[in-house]
């Protein structure tokens, strides 16, 4: 019902906030507790401490709940709603004292570990140096809401030409991967009014919702990098695209307003 998933945005919103103020309080992030895929691949202390909060708090508030986080074991559920958390969403840039990083918190149905088969009904997305929180649940419509207690409802950039918009993306962590992303990039960029890379997949899908940048696309994301920023994006009015056409998948996010995704999709969704 409505009110359920009200209620599941008003929990997102709370454990964003409050993992967001314990991030910012630390510079660099104590850094670099491990790395993952690669070296360029970090996890610093304070992913780690963020992930715990997160899942602490739904412990103790949604015990029946599943969750899938970034740093750790997943968690059984028995209610059908899985949480999926992204604790520091743009750990390079905190690594760096970069204030572009955000805490994603999406509340999901499905399986997020299958492409295609799960869907996120609220969520929140926030960014601490800026005091901006994104949230949305489905049908609900996106907002911002500020610090400082404004509110805004989000709708997507009027752009409508691919030569006049400012195109967010981003790259994974893998050197295979990345060869690949930057011929996609090298066919993009001379297409488009300028690229953006500023290290945040959930802000990056938050800005398009706010339309603060006209359109984004990435290929293998990560369900946490994507499950709030999706909800936010098309509660805003964005269209989402994955490979081939589908639903937007992690193998490929194509997201902006439906004419900029018709025109980005031909050049970035290559096998
Ligand atoms: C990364 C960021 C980045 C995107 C990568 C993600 P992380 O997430 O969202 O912008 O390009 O694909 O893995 O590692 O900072 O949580």
């Amino acid at each position: 019902s409505a009110a359920a998933l009200a209620t599941l945005e008003r929990l997102a919103r709370d454990l964003a906030i409050e993992a967001g103020r314990l991030v910012i309080e630390r510079p660099h992030g104590l850094g670099v507790a491990a790395t993952k895929s690669s070296e360029t691949d970090v996890v610093t202390v304070m992913d780690q401490r963020s992930e715990q909060l997160l899942r602490d708090r739904l412990a103790a508030e949604r015990p029946d709940d599943a969750i899938l986080g970034e740093e750790g074991d997943s968690v059984p559920g028995t209610s059908g709603i899985t949480w999926v958390l992204d604790p520091i969403d743009g750990t390079v840039n905190y690594l760096y004292d970069i204030p572009q990083y955000a805490v994603s918190v999406a509340a999901c149905v499905g399986d997020p570990t299958t492409p295609g088969a799960w869907e996120t009904v609220a969520g929140a997305v926030y960014h601490p140096s800026l005091g901006e929180l994104f949230h949305a649940h489905r049908g609900s419509g996106a907002f911002l809401r500020t610090d400082a207690g404004d509110v805004e409802a989000l709708s997507v950039s009027g752009e409508t030409a691919l030569g006049r918009s400012l195109v967010g993306t981003g790259f994974g962590y893998a050197a295979d991967v990345r060869r690949r992303q930057g011929e996609i990039v090298a066919r993009v960029l001379p297409q488009v009014r300028d690229i953006r890379r500023a290290g945040s997949a959930a802000i990056d899908l938050c800005w398009v919702a706010a339309g603060r940048l006209d359109a984004y696309y990435e290929s293998g994301l990560n369900p946490w990098d994507l499950a709030a920023g999706a909800l936010v994006l098309t509660e805003a009015g964005g269209a989402l695209r994955g490979p081939g056409g589908e639903p937007a998948q992690t193998r490929l996010t194509v997201a902006g307003p439906q004419a900029l995704v018709d025109q980005l999709a031909p050049l970035v969704d290559t096998p």
